[in-house]
């Protein structure tokens, strides 16, 4: 696991992008797209890369990491709708590319079971970006996630459901129930991109990275994973222990590793 403390929010906006970039550039690859306030930063850069610099995603596909059941994907806050406006819209995936799950799937376990196989019939996820929830949610993997855990329903805390009251009229319109790629899912992509900004990740950062694997803290199952990143800007790493020795060991890190 790398820990990659930078100074703004912008600057982990423009080294995730940089991430995707290089992954984009290197062939037909396979996206993993979270949604949330996090990677919007991210996403514009791209954008911007896209309609300034030529960055082309003619060759890539994507897939969403959860949906809220019961909003169908005309919903505005629906995690279909959102990539589309935030994203992909003012990009150029080839159309049918960008995958989601059905929230209003009369049969959600047949979804969840539908969606796994289309992710293993991609190849699998070549990069995978992630947001963290305040209670240490990856995914929507809420905690005690199983962490084998694969894509299927899940009940939403009444702190995310809180956290995420923002994007409704009001707490009681936020779905209680999602479905998500499990943990084990997750952990399958090739290269993990977690990102985090502000005071209120930090706690949940400083748990996921330095704190024990633990079911009560689903984003620290990523210390299992063999490529993960971590990018965080200086609030969301105010909790760190180790910060000196973070920085100092990726100051010195020899460039043409890359992430
Ligand atoms: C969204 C997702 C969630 C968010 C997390 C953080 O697709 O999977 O795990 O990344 O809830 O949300 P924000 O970024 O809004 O703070």
């Amino acid at each position: 696991m790398e820990i990659v403390i930078l100074r703004t929010p912008a600057d982990v906006a423009r080294t995730a992008a940089d991430a995707i970039e290089q992954q984009v550039l290197s062939g037909p690859s396979v996206l993993g797209l979270a949604t949330g306030s996090t990677p919007l930063g991210t996403y514009r850069e791209l954008i911007q890369r896209h309609r300034n610099g030529g960055l082309s995603f003619a060759g890539a596909q994507a897939f969403l990491l959860d949906e809220y059941v019961g909003l169908p994907g005309t919903h505005p806050q629906s995690y279909h709708s959102v990539i589309r406006r935030e994203f992909v819209d003012s990009v150029d995936f080839p159309a049918g590319t960008v995958h989601g799950l059905d929230g209003v799937a009369e049969d959600l376990d047949a979804e969840a079971a539908r969606y796994e196989a289309a992710i293993a019939a991609s190849g699998g996820v070549d990069i995978q970006i992630l947001g963290i929830g305040s209670d240490g949610h990856v995914g929507f993997n809420e905690p005690m996630s199983s962490l084998a855990s694969r894509t299927r329903i899940k009940t939403l805390t009444q702190q995310t459901r809180q956290d995420n009251a923002r994007f409704f009229t009001d707490h009681a319109a936020v779905p209680d129930h999602v479905l998500t790629q499990g943990l084990g899912t997750i952990l399958e992509a090739r290269h993990l991109l977690l990102l985090a900004m502000g005071e209120a990740k930090a706690g949940a950062v400083a748990a996921a990275v330095e704190g024990p694997v633990a079911a009560l803290c689903p984003a620290s199952a990523l210390q299992l994973h063999p490529h993960v990143t971590v990018l965080v800007d200086e609030a969301a790493a105010s909790m760190l222990a180790h910060r000196a020795y973070y920085q100092d060991t990726f100051g010195r890190k020899p460039a043409w590793q890359g992430l």
